[in-house]
């Protein structure tokens, strides 16, 4: 499998954005994030086309947390999409960016109230409301600042899409939103029309990530368009937007089969076309907040290969120079990714290897992958890691957090710095009762 611009050379190489995995791993050393931009430039553009060409008013942002770096919203801002965002953090690195704040929408299930003040004093284009007490919150702050704050409310659809448990986000027993069932999905919106600091623009939603299959998100189109009409006939308001999250799946392996943006796109903007008729209700502007779908495949890990064990007769364990500090994903979802061994991609498949990563666990980043013979220092790309990988990675073992590479047209670009062994030991502390003591001796 080869994505976005990836190609094999007449050398046998894997090469992407024009530039060769090889030297780049030799170039910026091992773990390597690299960014493939002109496949992630691609996929904006073809969401935009997909929405733009089958709906009036669409708003397409993107998700920021899966890939939050300030280059990567810098892309996504020239292409003419918004940015989401859930933290202060990823707030400042939109804003540091130069996203417009208008472009911005701040979720988030537990803002703090620096993160609210942030959010109101940058006059971000929309709040998404997630709990009750917010509502109340929101608009002391909003009022403090004499400032009217556009707000939209998450909705619980109570939607369990087919997806691993653990990013299912919008089933009826979720910590994510406002439930349909209790009303207080109702309340919210009721509270928040009488609040006179807030403009209720509309509602929002997720269901769940890396979702195969159109079906649950046209069933969330239609549950949405249906609370709209009841907020409409009870409380005399008509929506002005529906924000349907993101969701869309990726292909980890060649036998992931995700439905095309275009074929997404048909879906989704069907059930709201088709529901609000029925319903009798004005199309709203549609706003889409895709994230895996918009970067993951542009996204590929380099690794240089270390150990090489054979358990006889059980299996051959490949050491790779990370794991799950810079890709948490298979421990924590049991996700699955495909790899090319990047300096033998022309070579026939010869062994089946399980690639390890090198931290103290069970550190197993693909169970089987077919190689060609493999040898230590031989480099390995895992693709499909643009999406979760560098924004979950973590300094577990005080392993450095690896360096991102932009690639396009044979150039590469460093948009995050390796960590330095220095940043590891930067924001440690030896409190003074433990300098008092001298080190002991050893015997
Ligand atoms: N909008 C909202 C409100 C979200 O909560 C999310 C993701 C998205 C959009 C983007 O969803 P996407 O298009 O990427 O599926 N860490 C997990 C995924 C967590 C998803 C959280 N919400 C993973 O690595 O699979």
């Amino acid at each position: 499998m080869l994505l976005g611009t990836q190609r094999i050379t007449e050398e046998g190489v894997l090469e992407v954005g024009g530039c060769s995995t090889t030297e780049l791993a030799e170039e910026f050393g091992t773990p390597l994030y690299v960014l493939d931009e002109a496949c992630l430039r691609e996929t904006c553009r073809r969401y935009h086309q997909a929405f733009t060409s089958r709906y009036p008013r669409v708003h397409i942002s993107f998700s920021s947390k899966v890939f939050t770096t300030m280059a990567v919203c810098r892309i996504v801002e020239e292409e003419g999409l918004g940015v989401d965002v859930s933290s202060g953090g990823e707030l400042v690195t939109a804003l540091e960016a130069g996203v417009s704040p208008s472009r911005i929408v701040m979720h988030g299930s537990n803002k703090s109230r620096q993160e609210i003040e942030m959010a109101v004093s940058h006059r971000v284009g929309r709040v998404g409301l997630d709990y009750l007490e917010e509502i109340a919150t929101l608009q002391k702050i909003a009022a403090a600042h004499q400032t009217q704050v556009d707000v939209l409310i998450r909705v619980a659809p109570g939607v369990a899409a087919d997806t691993h448990t653990h990013i299912q986000t919008g089933k009826a027993d979720t910590k994510f939103g406002l439930a349909l069932a209790d009303g207080s999905a109702k309340q919210a919106a009721s509270e928040a029309l009488k609040a006179p600091n807030l403009r209720l623009r509309g509602i929002n939603c997720h269901i769940g990530s890396q979702i195969l299959d159109v079906t649950p998100f046209v069933e969330t189109a239609r549950v949405m368009v249906d609370f709209a009409s009841q907020v409409r006939d009870e409380l005399g308001y008509t929506i002005e937007e529906l924000d349907l999250g993101g969701g869309l799946g990726v292909r980890y392996s060649s036998d992931d089969r995700p439905p095309s943006v275009d074929e997404f796109a048909e879906a989704v903007t069907g059930a709201v076309t088709q529901t609000c008729k029925a319903y009798n209700m004005p199309l709203p502007r549609l706003l889409q907040e895709p994230g895996r779908s918009l970067i993951g495949e542009a996204g590929l890990t380099l690794y240089r290969i270390g150990v090489i064990k054979e358990v006889s007769g059980v299996r051959t364990y490949v050491s790779v120079d990370g794991g799950m500090s810079d890709n948490p994903r298979p421990a924590l979802y049991g996700a699955h990714y495909s790899a090319i061994v990047a300096n033998k991609a022309a070579q026939p498949l010869r062994q089946t290897i399980t690639v390890a990563g090198k931290h103290c666990e069970s550190d197993t980043l693909i169970p089987e992958l077919e190689v060609p013979q493999v040898a230590v220092g031989d480099i390995l790309a895992v693709q499909t890691t643009g999406a979760y990988n560098y924004s979950m990675a973590s300094n577990y073992n005080r392993f450095q957090r690896p360096a991102v590479v932009l690639v396009r047209e044979g150039r590469a670009d460093v948009i995050v710095a390796r960590e330095s062994i220095e940043d590891l030991v930067r924001l440690d502390r030896i409190p003074e009762r433990l300098r008092a003591t001298e080190p002991r001796k050893a015997s």
